[in-house]
C-alpha cells in the first residue's frame, strides 16, 4: 500500500467532490441552530466508560474488521445479572460497571436509559432491539428474580433445549434476527457449548438514524472507498450547517449529525489522512471525547458520507475477561446464587452476545427544512472516504447507544474496476 497513492486517490475525490456536476447547486442549510445541543452535557452515564473500554478491548485483539457494540445494552445486559451475582464474580462485574465520574448505583439509570431509547424511536431512529437471558433448567430459576430482571431491565429468559450445541446456537440466531426486526444476521463463529448452568446473555439491535438535515434524496454516487480494501460504494453528499472541530495537533475532524427531533446525535470521529483507526483509537477516553465535543461549534460543512450498513457479531468473553470480568465464567468459582437460589443447581456465564447493526442511509426526518435561499458559505469538507469511527449518543438520558468503527465498505473492490 503505497502512501502516496493513498494521498492522490484522496485528493482526486476531493477535487472531484468541489467541481462535480453530482454537487448541489444550491446547497441546502438549515437556518435555526441545531436543537439538539446540551450545552455542558457531561459523559457521565455509566455506559461511556464501559462502551469506551469495551471497544478497545476488542480492537486491541480483534482483527481491524468492522466493528458495532451498542454500550446502553450492554450496561443494561450487564446490569441485570450482576444482580444475581454474589462475593468476588459480583465484585469483578461491579468495578466494571463503575463510572469513572459518579458512581450511581446501576439500577438507578437503567430504566431511563431504556425509557430515553424508546423515545427516540421513530422520529430519531428506528430501533429494533432485544436482550434476553438463555439458560437451561427453567424451572431451578429464582421465578421471582426473572420477574425482576424482566420488569426493571427488559430482559426476558429463554430457555435452551440442552439437545445440542448446533440446535441452541441456531435458536439464539433466531432470536437474533427476530429482535433486529427481522433482518438476516451472522452466524457465531464461536459456538458456545450449553451445559447445564451455562447462561448465555444475549443482545440484538438494529439502528437506523433519520438525519435533522442532510444527504439529498438523488445526490449520491459511486464513490472509492480506502478502507483496509479498496472499493466502490455509493456516497451520500449533502451540506448545510453542522456542529465540528478541527483538531490539528491529533489531525482528526469531529462532526456531530443531529438526528431529527433532538432525541440523539451521531459523532463521527474522521483523521485527516487515510490510516488504520489504531492510533485514534489508543486516544479514545471519556475524557478525551468531552473535549473534542465541547469543541463543536456550528459551520457551513459539505459531507459526503457512504451508505453503508455496519454489522457486528461480537462474544464477548474475551474483552469481558481482559478487563477483569473472570470468575463468572468458570463453573467452579462462579458465584449467581441470587438467580440460582440455595442449595440449588450452580450456574455459569458461558457467553455474552452480542449483535448489531448500523444503516447508513440519506433518510431525513425534516422534509421542509431545506432552507433554498440560504446558500452554505465556502463550506469546510468532511469526505468520509476512509475509516473513521463513529457513535451515537442519547440526548436526554445521556448514554452511549452505539459506538462503533468502520474500517471496510463492502463494494466492488477497486481495482476490478480499474
Ligand atoms: C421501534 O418502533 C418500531 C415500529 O416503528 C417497533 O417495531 C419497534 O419494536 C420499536 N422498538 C423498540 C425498542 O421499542
Ligand atoms: C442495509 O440493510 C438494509 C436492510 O436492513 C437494506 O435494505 C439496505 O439496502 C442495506 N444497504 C446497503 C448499502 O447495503
Amino acid at each position: 500500500m503505497l502512501p502516496s497513492a493513498v494521498l492522490s486517490v484522496s485528493l482526486l475525490n476531493l477535487l472531484l467532490l468541489g467541481v462535480s456536476s453530482s454537487t448541489p447547486e444550491a446547497p441546502p442549510t438549515s437556518g435555526k441552530p441545531p436543537q439538539f445541543h446540551q450545552a455542558g452535557s457531561s459523559l457521565g452515564h455509566l455506559s461511556w466508560s464501559l462502551g469506551l473500554r469495551l471497544y478497545q478491548a476488542l480492537r486491541i485483539e480483534g482483527s481491524h474488521t468492522n466493528t458495532l457494540i451498542s454500550p446502553a445494552l450492554l450496561t443494561n445486559l450487564l446490569g441485570a445479572i450482576i444482580r444475581a451475582a454474589r462475593g468476588t464474580t459480583a465484585g469483578q462485574l461491579q468495578e466494571l460497571l463503575k463510572t469513572a465520574k459518579e458512581e450511581k448505583k446501576a439500577e438507578d439509570v437503567f430504566s431511563i436509559v431504556l425509557k430515553s431509547m424508546r423515545e427516540g424511536n421513530g422520529t430519531s431512529y428506528t430501533l429494533h432491539g432485544s436482550s434476553a437471558l438463555f439458560s437451561q433448567q427453567d424451572s431451578m430459576l429464582e421465578k421471582a428474580f426473572l420477574q425482576q430482571i424482566q420488569t426493571q431491565f427488559e430482559l426476558g429468559h429463554v430457555a435452551l433445549s440442552g439437545k445440542d450445541m448446533q440446535t441452541d446456537m441456531e435458536m439464539l440466531r433466531t432470536w437474533a434476527r427476530d429482535g433486529m426486526g427481522g433482518r438476516e444476521v451472522l452466524p457465531l463463529t464461536d459456538v458456545a457449548d450449553t451445559k447445564e448452568g451455562a447462561m448465555i446473555l444475549a443482545s440484538a439491535l438494529h439502528f437506523k438514524g433519520i438525519w435533522d438535515q442532510g444527504f439529498e434524496v438523488g445526490n449520491q454516487d459511486l464513490r472509492s472507498f480506502l478502507g483496509t480494501k479498496y472499493t466502490k460504494v455509493h456516497m451520500m453528499h449533502g451540506a448545510g450547517v453542522y456542529r465540528h472541530y478541527e483538531d490539528m495537533e491529533n489531525m482528526v475532524q469531529v462532526l456531530e449529525l443531529g438526528l431529527w427531533g433532538g432525541k440523539a446525535s451521531m459523532v463521527l470521529l474522521l483523521p485527516f489522512h487515510v490510516e488504520s483507526l489504531s492510533r485514534l483509537e489508543r486516544m479514545l477516553t471519556v475524557e478525551q471525547l468531552e473535549k473534542w465535543l465541547g469543541k463543536l461549534s456550528s459551520m457551513s460543512m459539505a459531507l459526503s458520507l457512504p451508505r453503508v450498513n455496519v454489522s457486528s457479531t461480537l462474544s464477548l468473553q474475551k474483552p469481558l475477561a481482559a478487563l477483569g470480568v473472570i470468575d463468572a465464567w468458570d463453573p467452579e468459582t462462579a458465584d449467581f446464587s441470587g438467580l440460582s437460589g440455595q442449595g440449588k443447581a450452580k450456574l455459569h456465564l458461558r457467553g455474552v452476545l452480542h449483535w448489531a447493526t448500523l444503516e447508513l442511509s440519506s433518510e431525513t426526518g425534516n422534509k421542509d427544512g431545506v432552507n433554498e435561499d440560504e446558500q452554505v458559505d465556502k463550506p469546510k469538507l468532511f469526505y468520509a472516504d476512509h475509516p473513521f469511527i463513529f457513535l451515537v449518543k442519547d440526548n436526554s438520558a445521556g448514554a452511549l447507544l452505539l459506538l462503533g468503527a468502520l474500517d471496510l465498505a463492502e463494494g466492488v473492490a477497486l481495482h476490478d474496476e480499474l
